[in-house]
C-alpha cells in the first residue's frame, strides 16, 4: 500500500510531451501503471525503460517506448531505491538493473525516487548490501578483490545458478555495513578492472516520495 501512494503519486509529476525515464522495480510498477491509465486518457509521453521487466511491462499496458539513441535527453526518470539517505544518496539494484538505471538516471533532467518509507535511513549501508554489476569474464577475480573491501561478499543467485542481468553480467552483493564516505567507497569499487556499476547513486536524485502508514512523505536534496 505504501508502495502504490508513493509510485501513483509520483505520476503526477509526469507533464505533456515529456520523454520519461521508466525505472525497476514493485514501487515503480505502479507509477507505470498510473502513466498507462493517465497514456489511456489522452496523455502524451515516450518512456525509455530502464529494464526488460519495465519495457513488457509499459508495452503491455500501452505506452509508447524508445531509446537512448533518439531521446539522449530525460526530461524526469522516476525509479525505486533500497535505501536512501537524508542527502538522498541512494543504494540500488536489489532488482538488478543498476546499470541501467545509472545510465537512464544520468542524463535525466529530474530523478524522483518512489519507495515506502523503510529505506529511508540515517546512513547508507545500514540494512542493504551495495550490488555490483560485474563482467563474467571477470568474476573471480572481482570477487577476491570486493572479498577484500566489504564484510561480505555475494555472488547474486536465482535458481541455484548465478543470476544474470539484462546485460548478460553477474551481480555481487557486498555487505560494507555503514558507509559514511560513499564517494570514496564509490571510486575504489569503480578501480576494480571488470566492474560494471555499482549501486551508489550519488548526488543525482532530486526528491524523494516515500508512501508512509499516514500518506506520503517528500524528502528533498538539501541546497
Ligand atoms: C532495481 C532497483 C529497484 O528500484 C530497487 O530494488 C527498489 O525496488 P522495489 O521498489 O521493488 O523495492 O534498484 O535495480
Amino acid at each position: 500500500m505504501q508502495k502504490k501512494l508513493a509510485g501513483e503519486k509520483a505520476a503526477e509529476l509526469v507533464q505533456d510531451g515529456m520523454i520519461v525515464g521508466l525505472g525497476t522495480g514493485s514501487t515503480v510498477h505502479f507509477t507505470t501503471l498510473a502513466l498507462a491509465r493517465r497514456v489511456r486518457e489522452g496523455l502524451d509521453i515516450v518512456g525509455i525503460p530502464t529494464s526488460r521487466a519495465t519495457e513488457k511491462l509499459a508495452v503491455t499496458n500501452g505506452i509508447k517506448l524508445s531509446t537512448l539513441d533518439e531521446h539522449p535527453i530525460i526530461d524526469i526518470t522516476i525509479d525505486g531505491a533500497d535505501e536512501i539517505s537524508p542527502k538522498l544518496d541512494l543504494i540500488k539494484g536489489l532488482g538488478g538493473a543498476l546499470l541501467r538505471e545509472k545510465v537512464v538516471a544520468a542524463v535525466s533532467k529530474r530523478l524522483i525516487i518512489v519507495a515506502d518509507e523503510s529505506k529511508y535511513v540515517k546512513v547508507l549501508g545500514s540494512r542493504s548490501p551495495v550490488p555490483v554489476e560485474v563482467l563474467p569474464f571477470a568474476l573471480s577475480t572481482v570477487m577476491r578483490q570486493l572479498g577484500d573491501m566489504c564484510n561480505e561478499a555475494n555472488l547474486r543467485t536465482r535458481d541455484g545458478m548465478a543470476y544474470v542481468t539484462d546485460n548478460g553480467n553477474n551481480i555481487i552483493d557486498c555487505r560494507f555495513g555503514p558507509i559514511h564516505r560513499p564517494s570514496e567507497l564509490e571510486s575504489r569499487i569503480n578501480s576494480i578492472p571488470g566492474v560494471a556499476e555499482n549501486g551508489l547513486f550519488l548526488g543525482m536524485a532530486e526528491r524523494a516520495i516515500l508512501g508512509t502508514a499516514d500518506g506520503i512523505r517528500v524528502v528533498e536534496k538539501p541546497t
